[in-house]
């Protein structure tokens, strides 16, 4: 009797102890699921959230807008033109209709521009990773987080880059951001030219060149720069002033620009004039456009997100720069022209880099895309041009690259084409006919019998170029043949 009164006291403590353990489980369940709500969901069930959540609409409009179908043939941006209460499809060339599936008839191929939208699918491919949020009262004020407008990240991840992909050396460099590096160059001729000369600096590039070089020198028109033609035509002087004492005008005074690969041959590319004041303008010193033999090591490098990561839009630009005073007068330039690079650009290039690092060294990293793109359309272009004795293509030769530590086949952003016939002087005349839009030699100061054929734009672009291309040797071929 005793010890069945004992055994149900025992049996009424541990009902009570059960009882005990499941109001306390219970009291854990509701408080873990309380916190797990209050700061990880996006529901508002329990109205717990404290703050709006004001990324939420900006989010839904980018992605309705990239949900808009353009056919493959077009893009639909936010800040498009509305059309029925949302953004237009913006048509490649030769396309059209409101979602540009309609192909345009007699309409030329457009190879002209250096618009660098061949990189467009890969950010496609990426938009989740690139996507940048930007609230109304992001960085308002005329501050970045560094010293002359400059965003410390920014810096620090464009250092991290060069060093990954091996193009220029960046250790004991100062680096200067510049609205595009169209920007920089005359930052950099300023910069460079002698402040206390009696004359101005010779500022010279050898054909073919960029023509923005000799463009910009003239339009500001400045006493402390001119431009002086082609350096080829310097060389004796630099040699004769070498043996003999330098006064004001003498090769000191020199500001050459070398491009390399050059706009419009590819080709890489060094100073021939060999004095210390050279401005290397590295647009395309990257691995879809070229094999990277070395880092680079000069005084002065310019380099640019258009040709980079195809952001042209974003009007980015830097240079390294090894000489502190060259480094504080382009500094100077740069506050007295526009106070910096826009803050917001710089957020939008430290995404993109940051983007470019993390798949570096992945199947599909920025470079390999890249090259695979432009060494398809090289290969494509070549094939065509080669069936008729009419035309040629530079000759760039296969060379190891330490990027991708093997020996690689040329992908130059340009086609220089030449047109061999006596009678073909005006090449640009005869490809128009043709119905293809090029840039003629002479706007490199080369032989009109030159043309350059813009490999960098979309696909459709490209496309739309070997076809007329084909039609154009195709019918040549015939003719001679008869
Ligand atoms: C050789 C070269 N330098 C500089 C630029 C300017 O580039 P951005 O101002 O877009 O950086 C270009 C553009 O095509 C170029 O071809």
């Amino acid at each position: 009797m005793g010890a069945r009164a004992g055994g149900r006291g025992l049996e009424l403590r541990l009902g009570s102890i059960n009882l005990l353990l499941l109001i306390f489980f219970i009291t854990s369940l509701f408080f873990n699921v309380y916190f797990f709500f209050f700061f990880f969901s996006y529901s508002s069930i329990f109205s717990l959230w404290p703050e709006p959540r004001w990324s939420q609409s900006a989010a839904e409009e980018a992605e309705a807008v990239a949900a808009i179908s353009c056919s493959g043939h077009g893009r639909a941006f936010v800040d498009g033109i509305m059309i029925n209460g949302r953004p237009s499809c913006e048509c490649n060339t030769c396309y059209h209709g409101s979602d540009c599936s309609i192909p345009s008839l007699d309409c030329s191929a457009d190879a002209d521009s250096g618009n660098p939208l061949f990189l467009e699918p890969y950010w496609y491919r990426h938009a989740k990773g690139s996507a940048v949020v930007v609230a109304g009262w992001h960085r308002m004020g005329y501050d970045a987080t560094g010293e002359n407008f400059i965003s410390v990240e920014l810096e620090q991840h464009i250092r991290k880059l060069h060093r990954i992909v091996g193009n220029a050396v960046v250790d004991d460099r100062f680096i200067i951001f510049g609205a595009g590096s169209t920007q920089l160059l005359y930052a950099l001729v300023h910069a460079l030219s002698p402040h206390n000369s009696s004359s101005p600096a010779s500022v010279v590039a050898s054909i073919p060149y960029y023509p923005v070089y000799k463009m910009q020198v003239d339009l500001f028109n400045s006493k402390l720069a001119e431009w002086r033609g082609v350096t080829s035509s310097w060389v004796n002087e630099s040699i004769s002033s070498s043996s003999s004492s330098s006064s004001d005008g003498s090769m000191n005074n020199f500001i050459e620009f070398v491009t390399s690969p050059n706009n419009p041959d590819g080709l890489l590319k060094q100073s021939i004039l060999g004095g210390s004041s050279v401005i290397y303008d590295y647009a395309y010193y990257w691995p879809h456009f070229t094999a990277i033999p070395a880092p680079s090591d000069h005084n002065v490098m310019i380099f640019s997100s258009s040709k980079l990561s195809g952001h042209a839009s974003s009007r980015f630009g830097w240079a390294l720069i090894k000489d502190e005073q060259v480094y504080k007068k382009a500094i100077y330039y740069m506050k007295l022209n526009t106070m910096g690079v826009s803050r917001d650009t710089q957020l939008r290039m430290l995404k993109i880099i940051k983007v470019i690092l993390a798949e570096h060294g992945r199947k599909g990293d920025i470079f390999s895309f890249g090259y695979q793109t432009m060494r398809e359309r090289w290969t494509k272009l070549n094939k065509v041009v080669s069936k008729s004795k009419r035309f040629s293509l530079q000759t760039i030769p296969s060379q190891y690259c330490n990027y991708f530590k093997t020996i690689r086949d040329p992908s130059p952003a340009y086609a220089w084409l030449k047109c061999e016939r006596d009678e073909d002087q005006e090449c640009d005349v005869v490809l128009k006919n043709a119905g293809i839009i090029c840039r003629e030699g002479s706007l490199f100061e080369a032989d009109d019998r030159y043309v350059r054929l813009s490999l960098v734009k979309t696909q459709d672009d490209f496309d739309q170029l070997v076809q007329k291309m084909d039609a154009l040797v195709s019918d040549h071929s015939s003719i001679s043949s008869i």
